[in-house]
């Protein structure tokens, strides 16, 4: 089925709520994507070969916790837009580009990225990280070419589909992580093409991610056992199961990250 979704997806509200967030802190850290920090470093090395710029104002594509952004704003010495509709993320992200004196230069925005409550033109490179892969990625990329100022730079990784998915493979995904689609590297080459940017790189990333492996902390399970008497025992599976889904269908060669480059004409 070309990696679309036929069922209704869950709510992506739903997904990212109070007990997730506690749960992803103390997991993950703020970088809410596979390889975490590394990932972030990678997309940057590349970004600078393509003249992503230093001292700009940068637009972030669903920011959550905001580790990129804080890594944005501190290596590139940006200034950081960061749009998420989740007031959740947005408050966490908060309170650490605060913490770590980048409260200034990483700005929340409580939008959808599919309606961008910003001017024409008025920012000078674009990020993202894993996270288009829950929107309207044709609505988003247009908005994304609208802000963006004629040969600005816009780098992102999202989840793709690197086979095409059968709907048992959606019924995993769907109701766990609410995609409502997967694109192809060659679908988001030719929407970036069509929504009136150049093509500067397509990288499937998916095997350089497969061998960071974080490895689990001696203190997991005296975690897990507060963690369950806080949010309930149930909680602790439920926020254990998207990753799980998310291993067995990359593990099997059918999703992975792909990495994307590309300038605004
Ligand atoms: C996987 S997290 C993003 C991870 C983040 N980019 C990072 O690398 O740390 C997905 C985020 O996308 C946000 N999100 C999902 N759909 C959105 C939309 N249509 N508009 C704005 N934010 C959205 C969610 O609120 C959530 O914070």
């Amino acid at each position: 089925m070309d990696g679309k979704v036929a069922s209704e997806p869950r709510a992506v509200a739903d997904i990212y709520d109070e007990p997730w967030v506690a749960w992803t802190l103390r997991t993950a850290g703020t970088h809410l994507h596979p390889g975490r920090e590394l990932a972030t470093v990678q997309l940057a090395e590349r970004a600078i070969q393509f003249g992503f710029p230093a001292g700009g104002k940068v637009l972030e594509v669903a920011s959550a916790l905001g580790g990129p952004a804080r890594f944005v704003a501190r290596h590139f010495s940006a200034t950081v837009v960061c749009l998420d509709m989740n007031p959740l993320m947005q408050n966490a992200l908060r309170a650490s580009a605060w913490a770590e004196g980048l409260g200034l230069r990483c700005l929340p925005v409580l939008a959808r990225s599919e309606r961008m409550p910003f001017a024409d033109c008025s920012l000078d490179a674009a990020w993202s990280q894993d996270a288009m892969c829950h929107m309207d990625k044709p609505a988003v990329v247009a908005e994304v070419s609208r802000v963006l100022k004629p040969g600005a730079v816009f780098a992102f990784t999202d989840w793709i589909a690197r086979q095409p998915l059968s709907q048992e493979d959606m019924d995993l995904l769907t109701p766990l992580w609410g995609f409502p689609s997967l694109l192809r590297p060659a679908e988001y080459v030719a929407l970036l093409d069509g929504s009136g940017f150049e093509l500067l790189l397509a990288e499937d990333r998916t095997p350089t991610l497969a061998a960071f492996r974080p490895g689990t902390p001696w203190d997991q399970e005296l975690f897990e056992h507060s963690f369950g008497q806080r949010w309930g025992e149930a909680e602790v599976a439920r926020q254990r199961a998207p990753g799980e889904a998310w291993q067995t269908l990359a593990g099997s060669g059918k999703t992975g990250v792909g990495m994307f480059i590309a300038r605004r004409r």
